[in-house]
């Protein structure tokens, strides 16, 4: 050790030094605490200005927690997924639209975990289609992705491939719910006919975001809602960039939220 550092401990600049008497040591353990007051006020400002504690984490507005849908949900549903917050916006999006006609889409649905909150919001006798290909991610888009593979390096697997039996069995209780697997846009004409009040589309990608929006756009009523989980993910950002150029040239812009879902309605 030739550094600065060494040769302070040397001096008993920084450390306390074999000739300190006992007071200049007591004085040398002051000035260590003082500092360490200061930093530890530091933490405590920064803590308290962060937005995540400001803006995000209020005990005292956090009530919905206790919303008895989305507990019940949270005490029937087992499976990994999207965060319990997201999966609240989609429960309370979907009450709000009773008096909208339509069936509900989602577009990503993995283990089923954001599928059952949504179906647990309501006792209403909605259609259910959900779309996957439980094969895991699609090839990312050269330019509007910025994900370098879909397939896991470490597995050889591609990001979220999944057991589509699985899934299905787990739905076969709900005779309200089509499980319908495959790759995005494949599958889609099955509902073709169909309108619908509530879509959720989570499938991270540029691609498979600007297939699905440009499906359920037309078909979606008026007053109908779509909600994309990952407008707001640094890891995903084509999922934003398909919801801004598709919805540049229409009515309804997408309303970000802090939780990184974006939504529109539809007018
Ligand atoms: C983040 S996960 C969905 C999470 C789910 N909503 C939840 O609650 O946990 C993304 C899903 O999108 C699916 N996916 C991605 N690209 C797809 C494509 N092009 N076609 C079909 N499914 C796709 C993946 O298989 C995966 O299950």
């Amino acid at each position: 050790m030739n550094d600065k550092r060494d040769s302070n401990s040397q001096s008993g600049t920084a450390t306390a030094s074999p000739t300190m008497n006992d007071s200049d040591f007591f004085d040398h353990i002051k000035r260590i605490e003082k500092k360490l007051d200061k930093t530890r006020a530091l933490v405590k400002r920064h803590i308290a200005e962060s937005p995540l504690s400001k803006d995000l984490i209020i005990p005292s507005h956090m009530v919905w927690r206790c919303e008895d849908y989305f507990v019940q949900a949270q005490s029937r549903v087992s499976v990994p997924g999207i965060p319990g917050m997201r999966c609240f916006f989609l429960q309370s999006c979907l009450r709000s639209l009773i008096n909208v006609p339509g069936a509900v889409a989602e577009c990503g649905v993995r283990e089923g975990k954001s599928s059952l909150y949504l179906l647990y919001a309501t006792n209403t006798e909605r259609q259910f289609f959900l779309f996957d290909s439980f094969e895991g991610l699609s090839d990312p888009h050269p330019q509007n992705d910025t994900l370098p593979s879909a397939v896991d390096p470490q597995t050889g697997e591609r990001i979220f491939a999944g057991n589509s039996e699985q899934v299905i069995q787990r739905f076969e209780p709900f005779t309200n719910v089509t499980v319908l697997p495959g790759w995005i846009p494949e599958r889609f004409h099955v509902v073709s006919e169909e309108h619908f009040a509530f879509v959720h589309i989570d499938v991270d990608l540029y691609e498979p975001t600007r297939d699905s929006l440009e499906f359920f756009y037309p078909r979606l009523s008026k007053s109908g809602m779509i909600i994309c989980d990952d407008y707001g993910s640094g890891a995903y950002p084509g999922a934003r960039r398909a919801m801004d150029e598709f919805f540049a040239d229409k009515a309804e812009m997408p309303i970000e939220l802090p939780q990184g879902q974006a939504f529109i309605v539809k007018r």
